[in-house]
């Protein structure tokens, strides 16, 4: 009888030791995304070499079998590199870029890097169209957040199973008791038909669906990373970074409208007709699943759609506009201008879309969901001048009693929060 209690006991809490190890294992390989993502990310990424190569496959390359090697030269690979061919040769690889040191990251920190790195890529590149792998911020993130929920919905489960047996187990052991004392026992209830546990699986069950429906529609055309294939191989890290073209000689839009919009083909013709080949200034360039690109059959890509012959230099007039597939899109009930973020803001354009110029294919940075928008807003000052007697942006001149309190010194900064950023009405038709 003791011993049988004393059994279940066991048991139970093994099985409950192994869900929290296996909790805490997940817990580690998150953080080796965020310490990815924070640090790591603007320089490398699981599958595209960047300003460094690309991570994923690393322990396998090089010096890196040893993990302690590994840690040597994250804590500092200028010192590392001083007496090791290999990353020598890596520098000269990537044109003379030297990687910054980390030296406070701990050795378990840099491991849980190192298995989140293995770990997506292992589970190979995303498809385009659908995740599409972020050049820059780490992997396939998607994925993982979907198997994140299918586990804390395998977990919830297998918990509720736990506490079922648990309570089966107790009102056995106390039958069994009764028994002993002779305490006559009664029918009992098949557990189908128990009115408990048809309530306490009515309610979890409740509980987890209406979990996942609502973060399902939640989420519904929200579409962080997208990157879909495009009708021509644009590359902005060409254009917007190598060859410095500002961002508003094609999206001037930007300055002036809500649409920072797409350039028309007659934009691209300002140049495209006298640079007819890609001679792979910014090196080569390849697409999402590896294939390399041919930069000047994409370039008379634009020759077809402008109906321009090359070999006449003549337009004759057969063109079509190239259906570009966009990328960002907020739903209908949401206003959101540019320019009121742009030019009146002074918003870089890389804060909301990362990193564009170091992009061949633009992905979707930012989620684009309402907290997301509310955050800026919350957290971000707005120019009101100084108090020593600049003006500040004139677009808030109208704001009489916030230029008077910072004048008479009450109040040091004004947030988009301030003047209106969060009221339902100036975001919502
Ligand atoms: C400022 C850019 C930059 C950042 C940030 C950066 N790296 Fe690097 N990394 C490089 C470059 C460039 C190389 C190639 C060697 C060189 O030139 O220094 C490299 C090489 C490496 C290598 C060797 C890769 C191979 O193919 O053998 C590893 C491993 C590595 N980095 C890990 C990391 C980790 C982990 C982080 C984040 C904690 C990180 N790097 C952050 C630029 C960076
Ligand atoms: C030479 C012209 C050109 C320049 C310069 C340029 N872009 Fe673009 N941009 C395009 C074209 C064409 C597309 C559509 C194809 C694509 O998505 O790659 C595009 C797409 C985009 C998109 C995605 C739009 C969508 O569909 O939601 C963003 C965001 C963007 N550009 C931002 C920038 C930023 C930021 C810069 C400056 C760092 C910049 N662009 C510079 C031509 C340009
Ligand atoms: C405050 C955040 C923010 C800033 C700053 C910002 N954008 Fe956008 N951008 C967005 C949002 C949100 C969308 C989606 C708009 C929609 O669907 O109506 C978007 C869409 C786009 C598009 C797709 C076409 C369009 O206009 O809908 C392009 C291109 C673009 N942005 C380029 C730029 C460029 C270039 C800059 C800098 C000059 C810039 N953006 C600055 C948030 C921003
Ligand atoms: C201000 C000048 C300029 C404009 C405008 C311009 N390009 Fe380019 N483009 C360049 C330069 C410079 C190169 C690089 C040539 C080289 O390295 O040999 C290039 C290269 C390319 C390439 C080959 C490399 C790659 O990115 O795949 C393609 C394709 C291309 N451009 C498409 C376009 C399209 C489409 C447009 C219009 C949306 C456009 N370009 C607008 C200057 C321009
Ligand atoms: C990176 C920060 C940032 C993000 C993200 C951002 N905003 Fe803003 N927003 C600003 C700033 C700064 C201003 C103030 C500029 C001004 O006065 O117009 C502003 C102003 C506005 C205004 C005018 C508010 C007023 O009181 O006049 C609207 C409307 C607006 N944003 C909508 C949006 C929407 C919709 C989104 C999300 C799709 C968004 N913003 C995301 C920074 C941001
Ligand atoms: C700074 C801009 C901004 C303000 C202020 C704002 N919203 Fe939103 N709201 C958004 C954006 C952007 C979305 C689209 C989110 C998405 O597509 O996921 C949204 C979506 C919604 C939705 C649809 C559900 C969802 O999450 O997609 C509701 C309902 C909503 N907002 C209500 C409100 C109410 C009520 C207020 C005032 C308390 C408000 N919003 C203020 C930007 C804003």
């Amino acid at each position: 009888m003791i011993d049988h209690r004393a059994n279940v006991k066991r048991t139970l809490f093994s099985a409950l030791f192994f869900l929290l190890l296996s909790f805490g294992n997940k817990i580690s390989a998150q953080d080796g995304k965020a310490i990815f993502s924070d640090n790591c990310a603007s320089c490398h990424s699981v599958f595209k070499d960047l300003t460094g190569p690309a991570l994923g496959g690393v322990t396998a390359r090089g010096p890196w079998t040893d993990r302690k090697k590994l840690y040597a030269w994250v804590h500092n690979p200028a010192g590392f590199m001083q007496t090791d061919p290999y990353t020598q040769g890596l520098k000269q690889k990537f044109g003379g870029a030297m990687m910054t040191a980390f030296a406070s990251l701990s050795e378990k920190e840099i491991d849980a890097v190192i298995d989140y790195v293995e770990k997506t890529f292992k589970a190979g590149p995303p498809t385009a169209g659908g995740g599409g792998a972020p050049a820059g911020a780490g992997g396939a993130q998607v994925i993982d957040e979907k198997d994140n929920s299918i586990l804390y919905g395998v977990l919830t489960l297998i918990l509720a199973v736990v506490a079922l047996i648990m309570l089966q187990v107790n009102s056995n052991l106390k039958k069994l008791a009764d028994e002993q004392d002779g305490i006559p026992a009664y029918e009992p209830i098949p557990f189908y038909r128990n009115k408990s546990y048809i309530t306490l699986i009515t309610l979890i069950l409740f509980v987890v669906g209406g979990f996942f429906i609502v973060k399902g529609a939640i989420g519904l055309g929200r579409s962080t990373n997208y990157q879909p294939e495009q009708p021509i191989y644009y590359s902005h890290k060409v254009h917007a970074g190598q060859n410095q073209i500002s961002c508003l000689y094609c999206h001037g839009g930007a300055m002036e409208g809500k649409h920072a919009n797409i350039p028309s083909v007659n934009v691209c013709m300002n140049c495209h007709m006298t640079i007819n080949e890609y001679t792979g200034t910014a090196g080569k360039l390849y697409r999402e699943d590896g294939t390399e690109v041919n930069g000047t059959e994409e370039i008379k890509k634009i020759y077809a759609a402008s109906g321009w012959d090359p070999a006449t230099k003549k337009y004759t007039g057969k063109g079509q506009e190239i259906a570009w597939t966009k990328i960002h899109n907020l739903p209908d009930h949401v206003f959101f201008s540019h320019a009121q973020h742009v030019n009146a803001g002074k918003v870089q354009c890389q804060t909301c879309h990362g990193e564009i110029q170091k992009m061949d294919e633009v992905y979707q940075f930012a989620d684009l969901s309402m907290g997301w928008c509310i955050n800026c807003h919350r957290t971000t000052k707005v120019n009101f001048g100084g108090k020593n007697g600049d003006e500040g942006n004139k677009f808030y001149s109208i704001y009489k009693k916030y230029h008077d309190e910072i004048k008479a010194g009450t109040r040091d900064s004004v947030t988009v929060n301030d003047i209106g950023g969060l009221e339902c009405q100036k975001c919502h038709y």
